[in-house]
């Protein structure tokens, strides 16, 4: 009896539960946080018919506000919400225009203070593509962990699906992440996969949904996207050089260049993400695109010396390699399949053929790093340190 009246009230009382017959009725894809920048997270949100929606969020300056906006039926709007700074509590709730609720998002915002404490925290995983219950039992192990839980946003290192331009992919994915998406805002890179066309994997040159599901910027030719917070910079690199023409590598290898030295000018700790990798154990490491990585992106990251860690996938292997006291990190497939070691990876100080996502705690003078399988165990942890790298 007492089991049946916790659920009871459990149910009742929770929201994400509370409304979930009501988030199938009105939303396509269950509404959610794109991380923008540190202040500013973008709500994703498209109906299923046309309607008018309330959107109430904690503004910056701790005011309760609220948007009423309209919705049109099937398309994608979005909607800015300006956080509360290193705040735990930033809630965005979803109403109809009768003031029902319809749905709850909830946030954190960790932050690097000059004292190093706290810290900023964020999510990685990868190759989210294929097998939508694998991806789903990563999800569940990141929300029952409870040393994840501050982090500012889970970023996808790419192959979000399998045939990027297969809609229902796109909603199987969305369904597979349903357990982290109302607690964490996504970013994502681009990988192959999501440029890739159904029936005998062609790539096309406009990923449109990627572009949808991921991308705020109305510009179709650039898939690259910096993130900045005061102290820390993620830059959102395409490494998908197979679709990219050389004008569009030429821009974006100098935009690379241009955000590194702003990055110094400001005296911040950069993470670089792409999908590609320049160092695995697998045999995607002798392509022309991980060979190019290597001629061109590693001495521009060697000579601004200021972004100690990459973050990568593809390969479907969990690996962590070292040069210069540069880490590169391929994260595990979430929902891909199984990848092989065929190449002997001198740089490599981690793998593990394991479905992984990592966790980063980034502070002054280093930043904490820990792999978790989708059982919850620890499968890889170290400290970068931070001293030999030049922020200003
Ligand atoms: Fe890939």
């Amino acid at each position: 009896m007492r089991i049946v009246i916790f659920v009871l009230v459990f149910t009742c009382f929770n929201p994400l539960y509370a409304t979930s017959s009501k988030i199938e009725d009105v939303f396509n894809v269950r509404p959610y946080l794109l991380y923008k920048s540190r202040d500013q997270r973008l709500l994703n949100v498209e109906v299923n018919r046309d309607m008018t929606l309330i959107i109430e969020f904690d503004e910056k300056a701790l005011m309760r506000q609220s948007v009423v906006q309209k919705f049109k039926k099937n398309e994608m709007q979005r909607v800015l919400i300006r956080s509360k700074l290193c705040s735990i509590s930033n809630t965005v709730n979803i109403y109809d225009d009768t003031r029902n609720l319809l749905h709850k998002l909830s946030f954190r915002d960790s932050c690097i203070e000059k004292d190093s404490s706290p810290s900023l925290e964020f999510l990685s995983i990868g190759d989210t593509q294929t097998f939508h219950k694998k991806h789903e039992s990563v999800a569940s192990s990141i929300v029952r962990n409870p040393d994840v839980r501050n982090s500012s946003f889970l970023l996808n290192t790419g192959d979000v699906v399998d045939y990027g331009n297969n809609y229902s992919e796109w909603l199987n994915f969305f369904k597979g992440a349903d357990k982290y998406l109302g607690y964490f805002p996504l970013v994502a890179a681009i990988g192959n996969h999501d440029y890739a066309r159904k029936k005998s994997y062609l790539l096309k040159k406009n990923p449109k949904y990627f572009r949808k599901f991921f991308r705020w910027n109305n510009d179709h030719s650039k898939n690259y996207v910096a993130i900045n917070s005061e102290y820390f910079k993620l830059i959102v690199f395409d490494s998908i050089f197979e679709i990219l023409n050389r004008k569009q590598q030429k821009e974006q290898w100098r935009w690379l260049k241009k955000q590194l030295s702003i990055a110094k000018e400001k005296g911040q700790i950069v993470a670089l993400s792409l999908h590609y990798s320049p160092y695995s154990s697998a045999i995607n490491t002798l392509g022309f695109s991980a060979a190019k990585l290597r001629k061109r992106l590693v001495p521009i990251l060697e000579k601004y010396n200021n972004v100690p860690i990459v973050i990568s996938g593809h390969t479907h292997i969990y690996e962590r390699s070292v040069k210069k006291g540069i880490h590169y990190l391929v994260n595990g497939p979430a929902g891909g399949h199984a990848g092989r070691a065929v190449v002997y990876n001198h740089r490599k100080e981690a793998i593990a053929y394991k479905r992984t996502y990592t966790h980063y705690k980034v502070f002054r003078d280093y930043i904490e790093l820990k792999t978790y399988t989708s059982d919850g165990e620890i499968i890889d942890q170290t400290d970068i340190n931070l001293r030999s790298f030049t922020f200003r």
